[in-house]
């Protein structure tokens, strides 16, 4: 049977061809961190890392990643123990309705987990995918930039 590391944790689990890695997460394992947006691959909201790489959900073939390492919002951290990018996107208010934000916190902990210090033009391109229609951009960004502070041991913001 296929096996899927997610989380840090080993899966046997047999999906069948047609099942997206998005509702193996969701269906199967329950975890509900990433979301079902466009279901095209289009809007970020089921974003999850493969390999530590930023990646669609919903538009990768489950049994495509069996074996590899899948780490969702829930693995990232937890509540008492943020992962940066969480705690800054907490102190920096940087959500309305909440929806795009698991897809803006997965593909902002990829980018600085390769480039620590990113300037604010690279964080915009590569937030530039993940859709957000309450028009939070300003306050996502600010997050980034106070995580990337974080991360290098700066002081909070
Ligand atoms: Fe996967 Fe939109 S739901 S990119």
């Amino acid at each position: 049977m296929p096996q899927f590391r997610v989380n840090g944790h080993t899966h046997e689990l047999a999906p069948s061809r047609e099942a997206s890695l998005l509702h193996l997460l969701r269906n199967e394992l329950g975890l509900n961190g990433p979301k079902y947006g466009c279901g095209l691959g289009q809007c970020g909201a089921c974003t999850v890392m493969v390999d530590g790489v930023a990646a669609r959900s919903c538009a990768i073939p489950a049994l495509g990643v069996s074996g590899r390492e899948i780490t969702t919002l829930e693995g990232l951290g937890s509540r008492g123990a943020w992962h940066p990018v969480q705690a800054a996107f907490e102190a920096a208010q940087a959500a309305q309705c909440g929806y795009c934000l698991n897809g803006m916190v997965m593909q902002a902990a990829a980018l600085l987990a390769r480039e620590p210090h990113p300037s604010e033009q690279r964080i915009r391109e590569e937030l530039s995918g993940n859709l957000c229609r309450c028009g939070t951009h300003v306050e996502i960004v600010r997050a980034v930039q106070g995580a990337a502070l974080r991360m290098a041991g700066g002081a909070p913001s």
